[in-house]
């Protein structure tokens, strides 16, 4: 589907949006490893969780909705049923990766499938530690899926060090661990997302190397109650929105600030951003609170290369200010966004060439200069929800508007996104 977008002048008024997703499949996850029932409120509402969802609920897992309040009962330790089918992940590249950790304890066999995209990216990064503990598990020739798990006759504890700044990857060690009396050592020299830690009440200390995360079984997650905080990622949209559009206040309810995640607010407020935050609060172990960007005259800086995993969701929508902010903008060493859902290196290069915006890219980034032209352009999302919802803010602000192709997926994060613009304009 074609989403048109017409300019937007300015852009005022509150949002409450969904639960983080990241957080969201983990309380799901988690919910679904212990033994009874747990309760979670805000939860994502995002296709990557329903995905979450489906392969737990194959598993054995029971889950009431009502609205965003579900009420999970979990099985138990190796407590899952054998699934009757492939387990679909869809286009969640989190579903899949931890889930791998998790069916590589179990005592049956499973195959993870998933959507195109999906099946294109790289999965010998779990794959080659998990086999390391001693799980017994396949990916297709190309290292990616089809993932085949088998049951395993020795599972070992790890000492690890992660090669790829990934909290995907870190997590399916975890989850594989927290099936072992014996403690595994995993070493992050990345500082990735932690929301697995904190949730898992899992031991983590600083070193040179990196965080030294140390779990077992006394790690396995019991039954639960939880309000997940609103997902930063999503806010993030409407961050960048609130700061380039002329005139315009946003205030972003009950946001999740974990200091993993909140490099955005960093780089905006770096480059001139007006961003303030109240009611500051701990929920649950992670960070919230209330942000609220006012329409900002923005700089271009130089992203700081240690913030790059914390802000590898967002860059997409941080280009989008950097085109209008003074100077150029420049990524570098963001490689992974080449096996994001799609290589939005390249996805980002392309749609800004089309507005006259002069583009070099590199292997592990980008650089762009100038300002976007006055030809009306159909931006392609290829399919990758980040792209689409950028493209979507680029689009209301440019004077002839946009269009921005097979937007539908924006559902992939948030299915409500077109409607939460629509609340702020007039
Ligand atoms: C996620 C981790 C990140 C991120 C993804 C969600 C998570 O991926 O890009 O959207 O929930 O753990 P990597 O860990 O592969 O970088």
């Amino acid at each position: 589907m074609n989403q048109v977008f017409g300019k937007i002048n300015s852009l005022k008024g509150e949002l409450h949006l969904a639960g983080d997703k990241s957080i969201s499949h983990r309380a799901v996850m988690f919910a679904s490893l212990a033994e009874g029932e747990s309760f979670i409120e805000n939860c994502s509402e995002s296709e990557d969780v329903t995905s979450t969802i489906k392969c737990f609920s194959e598993l054995g897992c029971k889950f009431e909705r009502d609205g965003n309040s579900i009420k999970i009962i979990g099985r138990g330790f190796k407590k899952f049923i054998p699934p009757k089918n492939e387990l679909d992940a869809g286009n969640s590249g989190t579903t899949t990766r931890l889930i791998s950790g998790i069916l590589a304890a179990q005592n049956f066999q499973s195959v993870i499938v998933g959507d195109e995209s999906l099946s294109k990216r790289p999965m010998m990064r779990i794959v080659e530690p998990l086999r390391m503990m001693g799980a017994v598990i396949e990916p297709s020739e190309s290292g990616t899926l089809p993932l085949k798990i088998y049951p395993s006759s020795k599972i070992n504890p790890i000492h690890y060090k992660l090669k790829v700044a990934s909290a995907q990857v870190k997590s399916a060690l975890i989850l594989l661990s927290i099936h072992l009396e014996d403690e595994s050592i995993i070493v992050d020299p990345f500082a990735t997302r932690n929301h697995t830690e904190l949730m898992l009440h899992i031991n983590v200390e600083k070193s040179e190397e990196g965080n030294v995360i140390r779990c077992s079984n006394k790690n396995y997650p019991k039954p639960f109650q939880m309000k997940i905080p609103s997902d930063i990622s999503s806010a993030a949209f409407f961050m960048v929105a609130g700061l380039i559009f002329e005139n315009s206040e946003i205030i972003i309810k009950n946001v999740s600030l974990n200091p993993t995640r909140t490099g955005i607010i960093d780089i905006l407020r770096m480059m001139g951003g007006d961003i303030k935050i109240s009611n500051l609060n701990v929920e649950c172990g992670e960070e919230v609170g209330d942000v609220k960007v006012s329409s900002s005259k923005l700089h271009n800086i130089e992203i700081p290369r240690e913030l790059i995993p914390n802000i590898i969701d967002e860059i997409p929508i941080l280009s989008v200010a950097g085109i209008f902010a003074d100077g150029k903008f420049v990524i570098n060493n963001a490689k992974e966004l080449r096996v994001k859902e799609s290589d939005r290196i390249k996805s980002l290069c392309e749609n800004y060439r089309k507005i006259g915006i002069e583009v070099k890219e590199f292997e592990d980034g980008f650089e762009l200069i100038g300002q976007p032209n006055n030809d009306y352009v159909e931006f392609e999302s290829f399919k990758d929800h980040r792209i689409a919802m950028a493209f979507s803010i680029l689009s209301a602000k440019l004077k002839q508007g946009g269009v921005v192709k097979d937007f539908e997926c924006v559902k992939i994060s948030n299915p409500k996104f077109l409607e939460q613009i629509n609340s702020l304009h007039f």
